[in-house]
């Protein structure tokens, strides 16, 4: 499938969660067999280029994608989580999103010191999740050098204020 076909099978919806917010939803991308399949397997091939070791995925919508990039490519998850929800000691870092605040944490036991891990989600938008999510995973002893999104929203600036680390991204909207 064509980037601009793959883009065509993420749905608009205006003023969710909030007025003025154009969510990009990507549950009619992942509906759609051949688009999923497409979509995992370009992040893959960005994560393989990257030499990945494990790939680490944002809750929610980072599980659906990073975790079938990690079975892609016979390689381990690690989940970023929401607040809460880890039964272990955790390490934490709260952040900004496009319409609020939120909080991630990770167990840094998951983490073997020196290893390189990319990040996969569905979206980029003011970077606060992707630079809240690399930098616990490099108070855990990771390597960060590359963050695979399927969509980018450029005018949010988030792809540039992940500053070292190589931003892949599929599509672009506005
Ligand atoms: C969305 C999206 C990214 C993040 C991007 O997640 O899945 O993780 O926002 O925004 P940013 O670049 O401005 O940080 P959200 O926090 O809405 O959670 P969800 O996946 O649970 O819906
Ligand atoms: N996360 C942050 N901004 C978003 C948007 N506009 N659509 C979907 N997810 C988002």
């Amino acid at each position: 499938m064509t980037p601009e076909e793959l883009k065509a099978l993420v749905r608009t919806v205006p003023d969710f969660p909030s007025p003025g917010i154009q969510f990009r939803d990507i549950t009619t991308l992942i509906r759609h067999g051949e688009g999923l399949t497409a979509t995992v397997s370009w992040l893959a091939d960005s994560a393989r280029d990257a030499g990945a070791q494990a790939i680490a995925g944002m809750e929610a919508r980072g599980f659906i994608f990073g975790a079938a990039v990690a079975i892609e490519l016979g390689i381990g998850f690690v989940p970023v989580r929401k607040p809460g929800k880890l039964p272990v000691a955790t390490i934490g870092i709260d952040y900004q999103l496009e319409y609020g605040t939120d909080r991630l944490e990770i167990d840094p036991s998951l983490i073997d010191q020196g290893e390189r891990v990319v990040l996969v989600d569905d979206l980029i938008a003011t970077g606060g999740t992707a630079c809240a999510a690399a930098e616990l995973l490099r108070r855990a002893g990771a390597i960060v050098e590359r963050a695979a999104f399927v969509i980018d929203l450029p005018e949010l600036g988030g792809a540039k204020k992940l500053g070292g680390i190589g931003v892949a991204t599929q599509a672009l909207m506005d």
